[in-house]
C-alpha cells in the first residue's frame, strides 16, 4: 500500500506513538512557515495538540496577509505596508483585502458613492446613545451598536454569498465609523454631527468628531493624510486574536456583524488594541510619578510585577515592527506640522524605547516597539480623546475583520471551531445529595 508522500507527493513529517509511525503530510505556503497537517491525528493515534494561545496552529489556510515577524515584513495580498501606506487611500486597501485587488479610479469612486449612501444610522439606533451611562467606553458601545446592525438591517446581515457583496460590506464599513464619532459626541454631551456625502471616509470622519452647530471646523489635509496612515496600518494583521475572533464566531453560520462585533470585544483588550490606551496611560504615569526610565524598565523585567511594558512585545514579530516605524515617522512630522516642538510624553517614549532597547533583557526576548507604541501620542495631538484610541483601531481593523470572514466562508476546508482540551479535572466520583454535603 503507498504511503501519504506517494500517495500526494507531498513531503512527510514522522510520528512516532506507541513505536508506531504516522506519517504527517506538510502543508506548502507560498512564503513562511510550512505546517503539518493533523487532520487524521486523533481518529489514527487517540491523541490531540496542546498549544496555549495556538501559537503553534495554523487555523486555515489564508490569501489575505503575509507577515515575516523575523525580518518585520507585512504585506497585503502581495504588496509591501510601506507601500500601501505611502501611496493609497484607506478605501482602496480595503477593497484590497476584501476583493483582492486593489480598485482602479472608477472603482474607488463607486465604492466612495456607496460609502456615502450608506452612512447614515437608522433613526431607532439613535436613541440608543441617550440611554448609556456618562463616561460609558466608546469600545463598549461600539460592540453593542455593531451588533445592532443586525437587527435593523437583518436582510444584509445575512449575507450568505447571493446578495451584492458591496452593500453589506459598506453599510458596515461606513455605519461603524458613524457610529464612532457619534459615540465621542456622545460622551462629550454635544449633538451629534451626521456624515455628509461630499466628504471622503477620513475627512467625514473628522468632521463627525470635530464640527458642532457652533463652529465650523476646518479640516488640515495633514491630520486628515495622518489618520488615512494610521487606519492602513491597522487594516490587517492576519490570524490575530480579534480576526480570530470574528472567524471563530462567523464559523458557526453568525452573521458579518454579530461576528465583528465579538472581534471589537476582543481588540478592547489591553494586550491587543487596547494597548494604546495603556501606552498613554503608562506614560503619563512615569511623567506624573517622577519616576526614572530606569525604574520602569527594571519594573518591566521584574518577573514578580505583573506590569510590563506597554507598547512593547509581539506575539510574531521578533524585531521592530513595520508599522511602528512608520508610526513613529508620522508622528513626528504631524508634532512638527501641528507647531508642537515638544511633547514631554513623545520625549518619554523615546527615551523608553532607547533604553529598552540597549537592555539585554530586552533584546535576548526580542521586545521591540509594537504598532500601539506612538499611535496614542498621534491621536492625541489629533484631539482624540485617550478613550477612542481603540475604536480608531477597531476602525482600521475592519476591513481585515470582513476579509477574514468572507474568505472562511468561501472556504470549502473550514469547519465550525470546536478545538478539543487536556481535561484535568476530577474523576468520576459519586453524587452528594444536597442535605448530606459539607
Ligand atoms: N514588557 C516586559 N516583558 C515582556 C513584554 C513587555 N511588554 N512582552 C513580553 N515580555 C516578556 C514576558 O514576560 C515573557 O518573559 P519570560 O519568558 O521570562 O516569561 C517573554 O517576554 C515572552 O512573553 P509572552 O507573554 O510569553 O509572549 P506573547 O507572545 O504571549 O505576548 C504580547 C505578546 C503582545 C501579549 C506581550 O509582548 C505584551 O504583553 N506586550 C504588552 C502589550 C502590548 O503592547 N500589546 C500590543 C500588541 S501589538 C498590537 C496588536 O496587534 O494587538
Amino acid at each position: 500500500m503507498k504511503n501519504e508522500q506517494e500517495r500526494t507527493g507531498a513531503e512527510t513529517a514522522e510520528l512516532h506513538v506507541g513505536g508506531k509511525p504516522m506519517r504527517l503530510v506538510l502543508e506548502e505556503p507560498t512564503a513562511g512557515d510550512r505546517g503539518i497537517n493533523i487532520g487524521r491525528l486523533r481518529s489514527e493515534t487517540g491523541l490531540v495538540t496542546y498549544d496555549p494561545g495556538l501559537a503553534n496552529t495554523a487555523s486555515c489556510r489564508s490569501a489575505i496577509t503575509y507577515l515575516d515577524g523575523e525580518n518585520g515584513v507585512l504585506m497585503h495580498r502581495g504588496y509591501a505596508i510601506e507601500d500601501l501606506a505611502a501611496n493609497c487611500v484607506f478605501l482602496e486597501v480595503a477593497l484590497l483585502l476584501i476583493t483582492g485587488t486593489l480598485p482602479n479610479r472608477e472603482e474607488r469612486k463607486q465604492f466612495t458613492l456607496l460609502m456615502n449612501k450608506n452612512s447614515m444610522l437608522h433613526e431607532g439606533m439613535i436613541q440608543f446613545f441617550d440611554n448609556y451611562p456618562e463616561n460609558s467606553h466608546p469600545m463598549a458601545i461600539l460592540s453593542a451598536m455593531v451588533v445592532s446592525l443586525s437587527s435593523f438591517y437583518p436582510e444584509i446581515a445575512r449575507f450568505n454569498g447571493d446578495l451584492p457583496l458591496d452593500e453589506t460590506v459598506t453599510n458596515l464599513l461606513s455605519k461603524m465609523r458613524t457610529i464612532a464619532a457619534f459615540s465621542y459626541k456622545k460622551s462629550i454631551g454635544e449633538p451629534f454631527v451626521y456624515p455628509s456625502h461630499k466628504l471622503y471616509y477620513c475627512e467625514n470622519f473628522l468632521n463627525m468628531m470635530f464640527s458642532s452647530p457652533v463652529a465650523d471646523y476646518q479640516i488640515d489635509p495633514v491630520v486628515e493624510a495622518t489618520l488615512n496612515k494610521f487606519l492602513i496600518l491597522h487594516a490587517d494583521h492576519e490570524q490575530n486574536a480579534s480576526t480570530t475572533v470574528v472567524r471563530g464566531v462567523g464559523s458557526s453560520g453568525t452573521n458579518l456583524y454579530a461576528s465583528v462585533a465579538a472581534g471589537i470585544s476582543s481588540l478592547w483588550g489591553p494586550l491587543h488594541g487596547g494597548a494604546n490606551q495603556a501606552v498613554i496611560g503608562m506614560l503619563e504615569d512615569i511623567r506624573d510619578s517622577g519616576k526614572s526610565i530606569a525604574q520602569v524598565v527594571l519594573q518591566a523585567k521584574d518577573r514578580s510585577n505583573p506590569f510590563r511594558l506597554m507598547g512593547f512585545g509581539h506575539r510574531v514579530y521578533k524585531t521592530y515592527d513595520p508599522r511602528a516605524r512608520i508610526a513613529k515617522q508620522t508622528c513626528r512630522d504631524l508634532l512638527t506640522h501641528l507647531g508642537i516642538s515638544s511633547d514631554p510624553l513623545l520625549d518619554i517614549a523615546m527615551e523608553l524605547e532607547e533604553t529598552a532597547l540597549a537592555d539585554d533583557y530586552f533584546r535576548e526576548k526580542k521586545l521591540y516597539p509594537n504598532v500601539d507604541f506612538y499611535t496614542g501620542i498621534t491621536y492625541r495631538a489629533m484631539g482624540i480623546p485617550t478613550n477612542m484610541f481603540t475604536v480608531m483601531f477597531a476602525l482600521g481593523r475592519l476591513p481585515g475583520w470582513i476579509a477574514h470572514w468572507l474568505e472562511m466562508h468561501n472556504d470549502p476546508e473550514q469547519k465550525l471551531v470546536r478545538p478539543r482540551q487536556i481535561y484535568v479535572g476530577q474523576k468520576p466520583r459519586p453524587f452528594v445529595p444536597i442535605d448530606e454535603r459539607s
